[in-house]
């Protein structure tokens, strides 16, 4: 097995030639694609590192919706803002209507299309000659390209000297898959082994990911330490024990080119701190008007924009449900499990005036909702990270979150000095208070637009989060180190 590069690094930023390679993989790319924070980051991510010197080449499959600039056999490119996009074409496994399901659960074949996906990242890496430092990883779908690298491609010269890192966005969905599906990744079966990629009788590809990876990555700090408790570590925290030398926490950053007030086409009325007051509340009476909601400023109009799954504090939300619409205003837009939605349908039939669900995926509402809320609601269970409240923060919103995950590392209460509300417990009891605190504080408005002016000015750019990457994920393997790209 390859073992980490110990080169003498050239100091050297006149010889582009040589600069840095990432070939950065995953399943989902904003804005091609999306379903939750790993398309942010995804898209935010490389972008930053290419502004810093790095050669990128982000790869992701060919969804329906795609249309590159050029194709070529086997797959497309796009170039944008000094990155190359390589979309891997296969119209049998990419054409489809959603990335990983329907309404019916999982597609069945998604251990197929993620494992055609994954070899043929390496595949098309060497047909355009692009021989990378370090293959960044996301989540299990792209783990298994960790895996090859060092077994079927381990004695490649084409990737002799590159490196592999794993982020895992969540511990939560690791692509667990029958024992019967182990020969079609063409493995030998003694990888199937507990040491390897076997996971209570089943094939466990994130873990392969983990194994294979020179350097595992997690999206926050706080998540990096929990998920190595077996409370959190979705049985997978022995593994990460094992490997706790080379598992970091890196808390992710926004994209403040699409997250932005000032800028930002898709809300009723552009602010920036200077004259966020007036505008924010403009962008509230109006989404108000729109859904048929008592249009008053001094409601508190809390909302929400999430995967509406257990994770995301759904059971606390509805359990809570009938006092909060009594007391205020709530607009949920999200995409998620049927029975979540369906409850949650019900409730909007009975509280016409005071609740607005949109089911699905909708960007510029996402955008609407940021800017017109006072209140964004993130009650999440766990949450490896969270990017709603730092998109919440740039819109002078204040998110009330449960004190978990990524949470811990971007969230600190108001009381304390910080930009949130925050609770400790995880019962609907605390979730309750917290919102009838945060309604105390709206109350107050020379107090509460003090915290919304303190929150605007806060940085959770990529620019600070991308040279954590650089600095402490993939320095020791570059190649060069320029100034521009590699500062400490
Ligand atoms: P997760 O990745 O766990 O879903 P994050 O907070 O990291 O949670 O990121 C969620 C991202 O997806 C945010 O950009 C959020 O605004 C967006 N999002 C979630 N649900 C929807 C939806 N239904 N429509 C549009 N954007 C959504
Ligand atoms: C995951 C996590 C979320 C994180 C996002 C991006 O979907 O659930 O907490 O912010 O990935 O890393």
């Amino acid at each position: 097995m390859k073992s980490p590069k110990n080169k003498n690094l050239i100091t050297n930023n006149k010889r582009p030639e040589q600069k840095n390679k990432i070939a950065f993989c995953a399943s989902e790319i904003f804005p091609f694609a999306k379903t939750g924070g790993l398309a942010d980051v995804a898209g935010a991510l490389p972008k930053a590192l290419a502004k810093k010197g790095f050669k990128i080449k982000v790869l992701m499959p060919l969804y329906k919706n795609i249309k590159p600039q050029k194709m070529y056999n086997g797959y497309g490119i796009s170039e944008a803002e000094g990155i190359d996009f390589v979309f891997i074409k296969d119209d049998y496994y990419f054409f489809r209507d959603n990335l990983y399901v329907t309404k019916d659960g999982d597609y069945p074949d998604n251990l197929e299309r993620f494992n055609f996906f994954s070899k043929q990242i390496l595949n098309i890496l060497k047909k355009i000659n692009f021989s990378p430092d370090i293959i960044h990883c996301n989540d299990w779908q792209t783990s298994l390209v960790s895996v090859y690298l060092k077994t079927i491609y381990n004695d490649d010269r084409f990737f002799k000297n590159t490196r592999s890192i794993l982020t895992i966005h969540n511990l939560n969905y690791q692509g667990i898959f029958d024992k019967e599906k182990f020969l079609l990744l063409g493995l030998p079966w003694n990888y199937f082994d507990v040491n390897w990629l076997e996971f209570y009788g089943k094939i466990n590809i994130l873990k392969g990911g983990i194994i294979f990876s020179d350097i595992v990555n997690t999206v926050s700090p706080t998540y990096a330490e929990k998920i190595q408790i077996k409370k959190y570590g979705c049985g997978l925290d022995g593994v990460l024990r094992i490997k706790k030398d080379k598992l970091l926490g890196i808390l992710n950053g926004i994209d403040y080119d699409v997250w932005n007030p000032e800028t930002d086409a898709h809300i009723y009325k552009k602010y920036s701190a200077k004259n966020i007051v007036k505008n924010k509340a403009a962008n509230k009476l109006k989404l108000q008007e729109k859904l048929g909601f008592s249009v008053n400023k001094d409601v508190m109009l809390i909302g929400m924009v999430s995967r509406l799954v257990e994770q995301k504090g759904l059971k606390l939300i509805i359990k809570a449900l009938n006092y909060i619409l009594d007391k205020y205003q709530l607009i949920i837009l999200g995409e998620g499990e049927c029975g979540y939605k369906e409850v949650l349908k019900e409730k909007e039939k009975e509280f016409k005036n005071s609740f607005n669900l949109t089911i699905g995926i909708d960007e510029p509402l996402a955008h609407k909702i940021y800017a017109a809320s006072d209140v964004f609601l993130i009650p999440s269970k766990f949450e490896p990270c969270g990017l709603s409240q730092m998109i919440s923060y740039k819109y002078g919103t204040i998110p009330l979150t449960h004190h978990a995950g990524g949470l811990v590392d971007s969230v600190e209460d108001i009381s304390k000095g910080g930009g949130g509300i925050v609770f400790k417990n995880y019962n609907v009891q605390d979730l309750i208070s917290a919102l009838d605190r945060a309604n105390k504080l709206f109350a107050d408005k020379n107090h509460w637009n003090r915290v919304v002016n303190r929150v605007i000015n806060y940085d959770f750019s990529w620019g600070r989060a991308s040279d954590e990457y650089i600095n402490k994920a993939y320095r020791k393997f570059l190649r060069v180190l320029s100034e521009d790209c590699c500062k400490k």
